[in-house]
């Protein structure tokens, strides 16, 4: 595997290698649902390459951009027994050197649910994966399910500015116990921990009870009722799967989504729900 700091040295080595390209971006501290990807990408592509950039733009003041957990001989390893070929890690100086004033902004796609939460959250991810894409130009872009509204801003933005990247999605890999493996998951104390699986309760609880016919209303409160007394809730909805835009009942391809937080950590999870 060729490790690249430079966008020089990352574009020589990517060019280099066998179409098509899969590409893995990734903030490191990685896990099996990361790797999940890299296998996908196998499985389709000819080269794999990936990267790992903790990307300041993403993170907004007062959260955890300092303290985000990074291991790069372990993420190292790890990427290069899954068979990657290329690993791009820069560094901040690299993605953002003095001067770096351009960004790009999905509208209102990005100001709903984790964008109003974190306002310049989704400028930061469509910025930082644009730039990423200009350095690997992949044939595919590998993402995962478990950052749903994430993926949606990601498409969007590969179709309006015409990337040549399929985007293909990854289903979420989760504990035994139902929660969705994160790289943030380290943060939670062990009661924590123990509460954490009752935000995949709330949304299959809250999808149990749509399909019993419930309203959304009515359906988010039997959902809350299924979190853990420790989780404060952020969100939980149903949304357009494309669009993102919350709607009132079944029928059209869709996303359950829910974010709570346990103490200082904030959790993601979300449902596929097919038409
Ligand atoms: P990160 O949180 O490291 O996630 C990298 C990729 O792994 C994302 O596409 C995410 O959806 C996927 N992923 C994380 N947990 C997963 C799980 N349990 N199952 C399946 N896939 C999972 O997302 C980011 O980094 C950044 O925002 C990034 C896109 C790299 C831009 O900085």
């Amino acid at each position: 595997m060729i490790v690249a700091a430079s966008i020089e040295e990352a574009r020589e080595a990517v060019r280099a290698l066998p179409r098509p390209l899969g590409f893995v971006p990734t903030m490191g501290a990685l896990h099996e649902g990361h790797r999940r990807l890299v296998t996908a990408a196998r499985a389709a592509c000819a080269s794999v390459a990936a990267s790992v950039f903790v990307n300041p733009l993403q993170f907004g003041p007062g959260e955890d951009f300092e303290r985000y957990p990074r291991d790069l001989a372990a993420d190292r390893a790890m990427l290069e027994a899954a068979g990657v070929a290329v690993l791009f890690a820069p560094a901040p100086q690299t993605i953002y050197p003095a001067g770096f004033s351009t960004s790009v902004d999905v509208g209102p796609m990005g100001a709903s649910f984790e964008g109003k939460i974190r306002p310049t959250h989704f400028r930061g991810v469509a910025t930082v994966v644009t730039k990423l894409l200009q350095i690997i130009e992949p044939d595919a872009l590998y993402l995962g399910q478990k950052d749903a509204q994430q993926t949606a801003v990601l498409r969007r933005v590969v179709r309006d500015l015409a990337i040549p990247a399929r985007v293909e999605v990854v289903p979420t890999v989760r504990e035994a116990d139902g929660l969705a493996l994160s790289s943030r998951n380290v943060y939670l104390s062990p009661q924590e921990r123990a509460a954490a699986p009752s935000l995949h309760a709330a949304l299959n609880a809250m999808l149990a009870a749509l399909r019993g016919g419930a309203t959304p209303a009515q359906a988010r409160s039997t959902g809350l009722a299924a979190l853990d007394p420790l989780g404060r809730p952020d969100y939980l909805e149903l949304v357009d799967a494309e669009s993102f835009e919350r709607i009132d009942r079944l029928g059209v391809p869709a996303f359950l989504i829910a974010a709570a937080a346990f103490g200082t950590t904030r959790l993601l999870d979300n449902l596929w729900v097919a038409a």
